[in-house]
């Protein structure tokens, strides 16, 4: 596998570091800024984002504006030998824009316009914050667009929330005429001919009427591209301001509010943000999978493209419910998970505890204490000097055979549709997905995590749990993956309606699926918890499946029609019913699963999966449970990653596989032992 070039060009060392804001501290404290640069040498750290909320230090009055502040830590960072992401700071306003440009204030859902407070609340459309923030970033780039240690820009900070100021609302009109042209046609795709809601004038259209589900799937649509636009015009200010760079944007796992897809388009690099809650019991393989699913998509957003952990914390977040101490090994098993999942840097929010302020609890490389003597500072050197030993890592990647599905607007169109999923307490869309992606990652299998627009080709097998929502071309693309020898995975729920959340007429799973899957899926049931329904394999059913499992609380009824039956529900009146059925189409094969089901179903259905569609894995045998292995490659190295998530040691049989440890340089094969909470990293030749 070709190797990519190192995230910031001439430094091939993986990045380690994390936020750096030392205009909390110049003002008062400067010879606290001489202190960081002896620790930061000390905690092995290489690469600092700065100046994210630095927009008063630039700009303290409006049109007086300061950088050499800036340009001295610039400086001395760069003496430093590290590298910097700086930011442009339209995260947090100052004070006297709120007050001179209310406009640049949000407005909620109650017509009420925010006071100034906090941050990550400006109004994405204002045309005064637009050129406020745009003449600040060309600025910006002006002035350090040639500084040599600057190598990224880290554009804006978790952009997130929405307005419902004038403004926005009739931003979101056009948006609509450009997509609908006519109200006709929008009318029809928001069905509004429902309650009389039928849409007369362009000037009528509120998006807080939650009544209208089309309407608000197309308002989350349109928050999402108002947000990726503001981003843009935000890179175009430094771009004209001469910076070359390349440019990122943290984005934070799965959150709902923003299609990251989109944003993967414009940024240069994807970078996450994760702050993981660990509890040292079996409840953390969950969390594990779970992040190794992100971490998984952000790898996949930019096909194969290492990415940055940006934003992680050393120690506890101050947020979380309980602040629980990352126990030792936990936090070195964390950053290095990243890294097995394709990360090129791991980063923390944040280098250094502020004496005040919401996040003066909130972990840091640098405690209050301010020395190197802390326990959470001398782990953060430790994990530095194992980041250094695996620089041969950088620009490596991974190949999957096997790709799930995880798409915003499915999500979107779920959770604005009243029904057809009534389970209260889940996450409706993203439990399904996890559920189907762990099965693969506690088999040690990579896993590619794409959206419905993806390109599908190289994959063997492709999963889409509950593909509620098609986008236009979908099945016909998913048809056409089939039919060249791809194996598809379906379930419940799936071509249920199109773009518009409208439903399909003639069937489900509709727009083409239902004969792409040889089903018709006639009733969906919702179960009550004491109710229960299992599904039971059939004999010599093709995939080889046996077994009897208990369903979760959702099941279809549903009718082969031309597809193969290899299981059926076991209860109440549609007993004997199919629950899982293959249907041959050209090359390749689709799989339709009638119910929602649980890990152990999972596990048993993917190891089934594996064996029919010849799925190569790292080890012949599975891994002991709670144990992960992952590898990143390139054309003459592979690079193994063994993580135990368990809080006990386990064994590992590495069959014929003979490899040098990264840390070490001992030749490790046979049987290794590893504690627990630990990670080994070996390198073999390919
Ligand atoms: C986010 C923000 C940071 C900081 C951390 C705290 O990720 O980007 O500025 O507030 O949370 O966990
Ligand atoms: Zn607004």
């Amino acid at each position: 596998m070709k190797k990519h070039p190192p995230i910031f060009s001439d430094f091939p060392q993986l990045a380690h570091g994390g936020d750096y804001n030392p205009d909390q501290w110049m003002h008062r404290y400067p010879e606290v800024l001489e202190e960081d640069l002896r620790l930061m040498d000390k905690a092995n750290c290489n690469t600092f984002s700065v100046g994210i909320f630095a927009w008063m230090d630039y700009e303290p009055k409006e049109g007086e504006f300061h950088f050499d502040w800036m340009r001295k830590i610039l400086d001395n960072l760069h003496r430093q030998g590290a590298q910097v992401v700086l930011a442009t700071p339209s995260g947090s306003k100052p004070a006297w824009l709120s007050k001179a440009y209310p406009e640049v204030c949000r407005v909620n859902d109650q017509g009420l316009r925010a006071h100034h407070h906090n941050r990550h609340n400006h109004c994405m459309t204002s045309p005064v914050y637009r050129k406020k923030v745009a003449i600040l970033n060309q600025k910006l780039a002006e002035k350090f667009g040639g500084h040599p240690a600057v190598k990224m820009w880290h554009i804006s900070n978790e952009y997130s929330g929405e307005c419902h100021c004038d403004l926005c609302h009739r931003a979101f009109q056009d948006w609509l005429k450009a997509r609908y042209r006519t109200l006709d046609e929008l009318n029809h795709a928001w069905w509004s001919y429902f309650w009389s809601h039928r849409i007369g004038d362009w000037s009528e259209i509120d998006p807080r009427d939650k009544s209208v589900d089309g309407m608000c799937l197309d308002w989350r649509r349109f928050v999402s591209d108002q947000t990726l636009d503001f981003m843009k015009a935000e890179i175009a200010a430094l771009r004209a301001g001469g910076a070359s760079q390349p440019a990122t944007t943290n984005m934070m796992g799965f959150f709902h509010g923003l299609d990251y897809w989109r944003f993967a388009e414009v940024v240069d690099v994807i970078s996450d943000d994760a702050y993981p809650q660990w509890k040292n019991t079996e409840e953390d393989l969950n969390m594990a999978s779970l992040l190794g699913c992100v971490h998984d998509m952000h790898r996949s957003m930019k096909n194969g493209k290492p990415w940055m952990l940006i934003e992680s914390c050393p120690d506890a977040p101050q947020w979380h419910k309980t602040p629980r101490l990352k126990r030792p090994g936990v936090y070195r098993n964390e950053m290095l998970q990243a890294v097995a999942h394709g990360a090129d840097a791991v980063m923390y929010f944040q280098w250094r505890k502020g004496r005040g302020g919401m996040e003066k609890f909130h972990g840091a490389v640098v405690d209050h204490e301010g020395s190197e003597n802390t326990r959470v500072f001398k782990q953060v050197a430790e994990l530095g000097s194992t980041l250094h030993k695996l620089a041969p890592v950088v620009g490596t990647s991974t190949h999957s055979d096997v790709a799930i599905l995880m798409d915003w607007e499915v999500r979107w169109a779920l959770e604005t549709s009243q029904g057809p999923l009534k389970i209260e307490g889940e996450n409706i869309y993203l439990t399904p997905v996890l559920k189907a992606h762990r099965g693969f990652w506690e088999k040690g299998i990579s896993t590619d995590v794409l959206e419905s627009l993806s390109d599908f080709s190289g994959y063997r097998m492709i999963i889409a749990p509950q593909l509620y929502l098609l986008k236009p071309g979908v099945a016909e693309r998913l048809r056409q993956y089939v039919e060249d020898g791809g194996t598809l995975v379906l379930t419940y729920l799936s071509g249920v309606v199109n773009e518009s959340n409208l439903c399909f007429r003639n069937g489900f799973p509709g727009g083409g699926l239902r004969e792409l899957c040889g089903v018709w899926a006639e009733e969906i049931d919702h179960l009550y918890e004491e109710d229960s329904q299992e599904i039971s394999s059939l004999p010599n059913n093709k995939l080889n499946l046996q077994g009897t499992w208990k369903t979760g609380r959702t099941c279809e009824r549903i009718h082969a029609e031309g597809a193969e039956v290899l299981a059926t529900f076991e209860h109440d009146f549609y007993a004997g019913s199919p629950a899982l059925t293959r249907n041959q189409v050209g090359k390749g094969s689709v799989y339709y699963l009638a119910a929602k089901m649980d890990e152990t179903f999972w596990s048993d259905f993917t190891q089934a999966l594996i064996k029919e569609t010849k799925i190569p894995r790292l080890l012949k045998s599975e891994p002991p449970k709670g144990v992960h292995i992952r590898n990143r490659c390139d054309e003459e190295k592979e690079y193994i990653f063994i993580q135990n998530f368990n809080n006990h040691p386990v064994e590992i049989d590495l069959e014929d596989l003979s490899a040098l440890c990264m840390e070490s340089g001992d030749v490790v094969k046979g049987t290794v032992s590893l504690e627990g909470w630990h990670t080994r990293i070996l390198c073999q030749d390919l």
